[in-house]
């Protein structure tokens, strides 16, 4: 593929999306942006210059309006790729809202699909989720693994959203990927990327932060009785910043595929940890201790869920780089920055 390549990426003011256009500018690759702003702002795209010293473009558009999405892929008929990372993603409020999570993270994703695939855009990744797995009868679970019950509406937009993308590949001149990402954690090593929670965080790591910050008065580990190792949910942490690197690889991987196909990717690390051995290696990366306590169970929690990432492995030529203890390192970074500095 030629340097300079345009590709668009929807949620490009994100937290994966941040990162991921880092990785495609330092690769060679004109990344632009559209993003409605609903869940970041702009000034990421500072920090973004500040890192790989190239200005990357957002267009505000709200991707689940048809008529702007039209205009605004109508406008870039000659990207290379579409990274679709545009959704709501708090699982809690997929069940407080269902139809807000129904009609924005469907609606964008059939709204970019219409615009790739009606301008021939070569390339198409779509950032799905493990949550389509539900609770997994085997372990590590595998991409032929069928969709589980999902535990809340957020996931359910993932099930159908991969349904939909089945369903368009074979009518289409576009190739696409799904990757199913795992938990995403961890900051840009430059300290200047992170995950800015929109509200509370409700994930562990951000949470595991505030609370050596101070800024929650105590942790709830939620469920201690899980049949695992010691009785907390057991969870596969993957760094932000090695699911950046690999929407390069898709996007290489399916310029190589013929038209129509579609391929689904695990982007885990492989690895089990529970939430204990998660403060663990939080305490020992940064030094502090946050305070904990356990609680019930959370309703519509999965008990243990990790990945068989060797599809992503073999085809992509992808394998996770940086380890816990960096993820837990950056995470605090990022964390404990907020609290000197405006993000
Ligand atoms: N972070 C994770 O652990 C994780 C795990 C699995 C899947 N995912 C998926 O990855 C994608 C990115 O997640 P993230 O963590 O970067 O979330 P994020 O909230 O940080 O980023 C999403 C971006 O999309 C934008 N957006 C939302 N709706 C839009 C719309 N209708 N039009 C235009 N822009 C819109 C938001 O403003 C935001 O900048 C999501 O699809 C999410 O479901 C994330």
């Amino acid at each position: 593929m030629p340097g300079m390549s345009k590709v668009l990426v929807t949620g490009g003011c994100g937290y994966v999306g941040s990162h991921a256009l880092v990785e495609l500018v330092r690769v060679g690759f004109d990344p632009v942006s559209i993003d409605d702003l609903s869940r970041s702002d702009e000034s990421i795209l500072d920090r973004v210059e500040r890192i790989t010293g190239r200005r990357v473009p957002n267009v505000r558009v709200n991707l689940a309006d048809p008529a702007q999405a039209r205009r605004c892929f109508a406008a870039h008929v000659d990207a290379a790729a579409v990274v679709h990372l545009a959704a709501y993603k708090r699982a809690a409020e997929s069940v407080e809202r269902p139809l807000l999570y129904w009609d924005n993270n469907l609606n964008s994703l059939l709204n970019a699909l219409a615009g790739a695939d009606r301008h021939g855009i070569p390339a198409f990744v779509f950032s799905s989720s493990c949550a389509v797995y539900g609770q997994p009868v085997e372990l590590p679970v595998t991409e032929d693994a069928p969709f589980g019950a999902p535990a809340n509406p957020y996931a359910r937009t993932k099930q159908v959203g991969e349904q939909a993308i089945a369903d368009l590949a074979p009518r289409s001149r576009t190739r696409f990927a799904a990757l199913r990402y795992f938990n995403a954690v961890g900051a840009h090593e430059s300290g200047e990327l992170g995950e800015r929670p929109y509200g509370e965080p409700d994930n562990l790591v951000p949470r595991l932060a505030w609370a050596a910050l101070g800024r929650l008065p105590s942790m709830v580990v939620h469920g201690g009785d899980y049949d695992t190792k010691d009785g907390t949910c057991v969870r596969d942490y993957v760094h932000v910043s090695d699911i950046a690197r690999a929407h390069v690889l898709a996007i290489r991987h399916l310029a190589a595929r013929p038209s129509g196909d579609f391929a689904v990717f695990n982007l885990g690390s492989g690895t089990g940890t529970t939430v204990l051995e998660a403060i663990a290696a939080f305490q020992r990366a940064t030094g502090r201790k946050p305070a904990y306590r356990l609680g019930p169970r959370r309703p519509g929690d999965t008990g243990a869920v990790f990945a068989d990432n060797r599809r992503a492995g073999e085809e992509l030529g992808w394998r996770p780089e940086l380890g816990l203890e960096q993820m837990m390192r950056t995470a605090w970074q990022w964390e404990r920055r907020a609290t000197t500095k405006e993000k």
